[in-house]
């Protein structure tokens, strides 16, 4: 009979309709820093599918994976102390190439022969770091491991494609013999797959990771660029540098969509205008502001429009899905709660897996990662709604079907009322108005951080680092600050200096706060 097949088929699409959606899971991944005073203990983890503990570095001349000295507590208590508050958390140990060449590749220098470069070469050097990385998160309790390489030239991809074979083919076949399950295996990724004339290998990527980390940000530096730009627009209609146009040439790749994760960065870039008048995209700058470099965490960008906006209020802009916050000739772009929503929506309609954070210890009280847990999903919930209304319609269909033709030989046909459900379709854009009159913020002098530290007096001295003595400060609007002054004697190089800036946004915790006042004045550096 009719009716019947119709009934095995609705329940039919009920299982195959669950089956799908408890197979996928939104993968919420972070960056935690060690040596970050942020401590992992107060990771909201809950808000968290993944933990990433960075960096491990490789050793040069054995090309094993290690954990610098000072960070070797930070490591090995992190998958404990992050699963405390989520016991269902994963912790992943991040690899990097080392701060100098890390801090090269950000601010688009010349790489000088990195460690990872001369491992990669050959399958001999390949074998000890893989051996070494998956021993290494073993015994410290990880369940994956990431490797965050900004940026392989085009030498490095040609032998990436062959050390991602490798290095999943040994945490396969480590899995089977420790009778473990298999290791998470995940890589950073530029925005687009191709550029520059560098292409990533994609074939090997799909095959042998879990999913990439889309690095969705920092497409425009004030130190690199002497034009206000977006670092991390998901649109521009006049540019080709945006997070859609990248991941469309990954698709295009035949990358498949679950396999990348979007990067939300959790810190934004701060311009100085040339005319505070002219505060559009692509208008003429002087360089970076208030930090050496301009970069500013989330948490930083929040105090500084306390402190320093003047009752100016950040805008949103849904065109380029960014957030902007104008004061006098300060233009900081950055991602608010607004853009952080819209990007996960974003997201989840291209299917791809998740989100990945840069850093989660820039996050302000945790305001972006719950917006970002808030965001519903209007897809599954359509989904779930179909899942269930569909069948109640079939049995519904059958049931009337069923009546009507028992009562066909006593009635004459009915009409029926047809029910529409319109499903809403919330917006979660919204912008608000920029105050145009604020006033000029004034800059910082190094006669201000002399006052504010009592002219690097010993009791403002917090202490020692590797450059020189570090200082506490009060700025005369009550905001604590922390200076860090290179020492004149001090061995270590500007080279070093600099490639500590170049990570400062993305290392920002509370103690290490904006470098402040980049002027090298004769043998004064601070
Ligand atoms: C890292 O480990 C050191 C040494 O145990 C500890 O003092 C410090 O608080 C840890 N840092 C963080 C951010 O957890
Ligand atoms: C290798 O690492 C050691 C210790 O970090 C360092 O002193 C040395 O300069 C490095 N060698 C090269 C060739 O980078
Ligand atoms: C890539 O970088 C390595 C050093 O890290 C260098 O030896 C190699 O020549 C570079 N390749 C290209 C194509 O620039
Ligand atoms: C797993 O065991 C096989 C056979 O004993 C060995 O060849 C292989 O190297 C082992 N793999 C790892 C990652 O230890
Ligand atoms: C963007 O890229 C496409 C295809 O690569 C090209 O045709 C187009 O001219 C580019 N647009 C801009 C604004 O650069
Ligand atoms: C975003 O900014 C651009 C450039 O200033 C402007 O043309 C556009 O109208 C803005 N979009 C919204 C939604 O405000």
């Amino acid at each position: 009979m009719a009716s019947k097949n119709i009934l095995v088929f609705s329940f039919t699409f009920i299982f195959s309709q669950f089956h799908y959606s408890t197979a996928q899971i939104w993968v919420r991944s972070g960056y935690w820093l060690a040596g970050s005073d942020f401590p992992a203990a107060d990771i909201n983890s809950a808000l968290f599918t993944h933990l990433i503990c960075a960096f491990a570095e490789v050793d040069n001349s054995t090309y094993q994976v290690f954990i610098p000295s000072s960070y070797a507590q930070n490591f090995s208590v992190f998958p404990s102390v992050v699963k405390r508050k989520n016991p269902s958390v994963i912790p992943l140990m991040s690899i990097w190439n080392g701060q100098a060449s890390t801090g090269q590749s950000i601010r688009g220098d010349p790489v000088n022969p990195s460690v990872l470069s001369s491992m990669i070469e050959q399958p001999s050097t390949r074998k000890p770091f893989i051996d070494s990385s998956i021993k290494l998160a073993r015994l410290h309790g990880f369940l994956g491991i990431d490797l965050f390489w900004l940026w392989p030239n085009s030498t490095d991809l040609s032998n990436i494609g062959a050390l991602l074979d490798e290095w999943r083919a040994a945490i396969s076949s480590e899995a089977t013999n420790s009778s473990q399950s298999e290791l998470i295996f995940t890589m950073a990724v530029r925005y687009s797959p191709s550029l520059q004339s560098v292409s990533y290998p994609v074939d090997s990527i799909k095959k042998n990771l879990y999913w990439a980390h889309l690095v969705a940000y920092d497409y425009h530096l004030p130190l690199k660029e002497k034009f206000t730009g977006n670092h991390a627009a998901l649109y521009n209609p006049s540019s080709n540098i945006t997070t859609d146009f990248g991941l469309k040439q990954w698709l295009g790749m035949r990358m498949p969509a679950n396999k990348l994760a979007l990067g939300l960065p959790y810190h934004g870039y701060v311009w100085t205008l040339v005319n505070p008048k002219d505060t559009s995209v692509g208008a003429p700058a002087s360089g970076p502001g208030t930090t050496l470099d301009g970069s500013m965490g989330y948490r930083f960008i929040k105090s500084f429009i306390q402190n320093y906006g003047y009752g100016a209020k950040p805008v949103y802009n849904s065109t380029y899905v960014v957030n902007y916050f104008i004061v006098g000739s300060t233009w900081i772009n950055y991602d608010d709660v607004e853009t952080v929503r819209a990007k996960i929506s974003y997201a989840k309609e291209k299917g791809l897996i998740g989100t990945n954070v840069f850093a989660v210890i820039n996050d302000d009280n945790w305001a972006l990662s719950l917006a970002a847990a808030g965001v519903t999903d209007h897809k599954s919930k359509r989904k779930l709604l179909l899942i269930i209304l569909l069948p109640i319609a079939f049995i519904l269909i059958v049931v009337a079907t069923v009546v009507f033709y028992r009562r066909s030989s006593l009635f004459k046909t009915k009409k029926g009322d047809a029910g529409t459900i319109i499903l809403g379709n919330r917006t979660l854009s919204g912008s608000e108005n920029l105050d145009g009159n604020a006033p000029t913020i004034q800059a910082f002098s190094f006669a201000q951080i002399q006052a504010a530290t009592g002219n690097f007096s010993n009791e403002f001295k917090l202490g020692e680092g590797g450059y020189g003595p570090v200082y506490k400060g009060k700025l005369p609007r009550g905001q604590e600050i922390a200076v860090k002054r290179l020492s004149a004697s001090s061995t270590q190089g500007l080279e070093e200096f600099k490639n500590e800036v170049s990570l400062t946004a993305r290392l920002q915790h509370v103690n290490l706060v904006q470098v402040l006042d980049s002027a090298v004045r004769g043998m004064k550096r601070c």
